[in-house]
């Protein structure tokens, strides 16, 4: 084995320090979505849940680059297992066998919802959906797809016409076989609903469109999309007895339901995938973003009988099943086993002090998520109008003291809170702290 020396921590950049680097970074890379466009950040390296600029200076993450970063940067045992795969084959297709990739696919057969034993690699979440979309259809014979209100899933063809929100939906062509169904978001139910009576509704609506659509036929129904947790639509969740009688649902007219997990899956939410903590189990799950702790890659897990659907399929994906992306897989897994307890502990420990800011800020509509994967609603004063521009505000103030969050949701009112698994007890806090003063100082 050749012997491979692994740089962690050290500047790896070249140039990395130019002031110039955001001129640069105009005339060269095609515009891009950002984050304070006119005054971008630079990082250079990170360790655990902290990226460093090239002056040296440290931002706490807790968005862990958009979920992406489940087991902290600089993980010295990812980056050894990426250096020493490098080292043996970095490349070769689907065309031929490695026992990394094997190994890869038995692993994720191991720790996948019950029964999804058979996996696919690809190199997106996007490219995920995609091929979720194609499994459904063919093992069903039909086209009618369903998704959610908010619903976020990607931006290749099918994935974006399977996304809700109006802002992501800016490129057009659309597959016309897409409809939404309501999200259980219950904080805007219809004025007057309650709760129950709330997720009856969702499902009714669901059901009709199942039955109503595609030339009004039960006989066009392929499949329903679902996040466990709605990430980019603004940390949205039911109830699980609510996913448990869609999927029943879904089930009792052919259909399949497909569980994006690109956000929720490998350990987010405290539990391998975030389905699991349902009762019923979905037919496909679709992953990425945390799979490879940062490593681009992408996972569709499903039954061997909706599997061979594909087996005659004419197929090739030149990068998927990468044995660089699979090793780095490995060892995401090893390390997120022994990181599980930290999820849930920062998770309890982080909605515990939200919900505490709840009673002091009443532009706090409403705290929610589970184990590491949290947000926060802001609105205006208890009205429930929705306050972007607090979040705006917050979002700035957190930057200025070395505390990066997210935002989402349609209106940009919901902070994103979506940390490395590595998150320490005093990083919970110190972000803690700085939110309380920030609200103080908004207010
Ligand atoms: C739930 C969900 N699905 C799919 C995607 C698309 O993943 P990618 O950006 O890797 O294509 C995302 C990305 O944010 C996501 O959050």
């Amino acid at each position: 084995m050749p012997e491979v020396h692994v740089p962690v921590g050290g500047s790896m950049s070249p140039r990395s320090s130019d002031s110039d680097l955001e001129a640069r970074a105009s005339a060269a890379l095609m515009k891009l979505t950002r984050y304070w466009p006119d005054d971008p950040l630079t990082f250079v390296t990170g360790h655990g849940s902290h990226l460093c600029t090239p002056e040296g200076e440290e931002y706490l993450d807790l968005f862990g680059g958009v979920a992406t970063v489940s087991v902290g940067y600089g993980n010295p045992h990812l980056a050894s297992a990426i250096a020493h795969q490098a080292g043996q084959l970095i490349h070769m297709s689907e065309l031929y066998l490695n026992p990394v990739v094997v190994a890869a696919a038995e692993r994720l057969g191991e720790i996948a919802p019950r029964g999804l034993t058979k996996c696919r690699f690809v190199n997106s979440g996007s490219e995920a959906n995609e091929l979720a979309a194609n499994i459904v259809m063919r093992a069903t014979g039909k086209t009618g797809l369903l998704a959610l209100e908010h619903a976020y899933h990607g931006r290749t063809p099918i994935a974006r016409s399977l996304t809700y929100q109006q802002g992501w939906r800016n490129a057009p062509p659309y597959v016309h076989n897409v409809q939404f169904v309501p999200n259980p978001y219950a904080l805007r139910r219809p004025k007057g609903m309650g709760e129950p009576d709330f997720y009856r509704w969702c499902l009714d609506r669901t059901e009709a469109a199942i039955k109503h659509a595609h030339g009004g036929a039960k006989a066009n129904f392929a499949g329903l999309w679902v996040e466990p947790i709605q990430g980019n639509g603004g940390v949205i969740m039911g109830p699980s007895r609510y996913y448990d009688e869609l999927i029943k649902l879904v089930h009792a007219y052919g259909g399949l339901v497909v569980a994006d997990e690109v956000q929720t899956g490998f350990g987010r939410t405290g539990l391998w995938f975030g389905c699991q903590h349902w009762s019923e189990t979905p037919d496909i799950v679709v992953m990425a973003k945390g799979i490879a702790g940062g490593f681009p890659m992408g996972a569709v897990s499903t039954t061997p009988g909706i599997a061979a659907a594909m087996d005659d399929f004419l197929d090739f994906n030149t990068y998927g099943g990468n044995p660089l992306a699979c090793a780095a897989m490995l060892a995401t897994i090893e390390e997120i086993e022994s990181l599980r307890d930290n999820i849930g502990a920062c998770g309890a420990q982080l909605a515990e002090g939200l919900c505490g800011l709840v009673r002091e800020f009443p532009v706090i509509a409403e705290v929610r998520g589970q184990g590491l994967m949290l947000g926060v609603e802001f609105d205006d004063d208890g009205t429930l109008d929705p306050n972007p521009k607090l979040m705006a505000k917050l979002h700035m103030r957190l930057r200025e003291r070395h505390v990066l969050v997210g935002k989402g949701g349609p209106e940009g009112n919901i902070m994103r809170i979506k940390p490395p698994y590595c998150l320490t007890e005093q990083e919970a806090d110190t972000f803690l702290v700085a939110l309380r003063e920030s609200l103080e100082q908004i207010n």
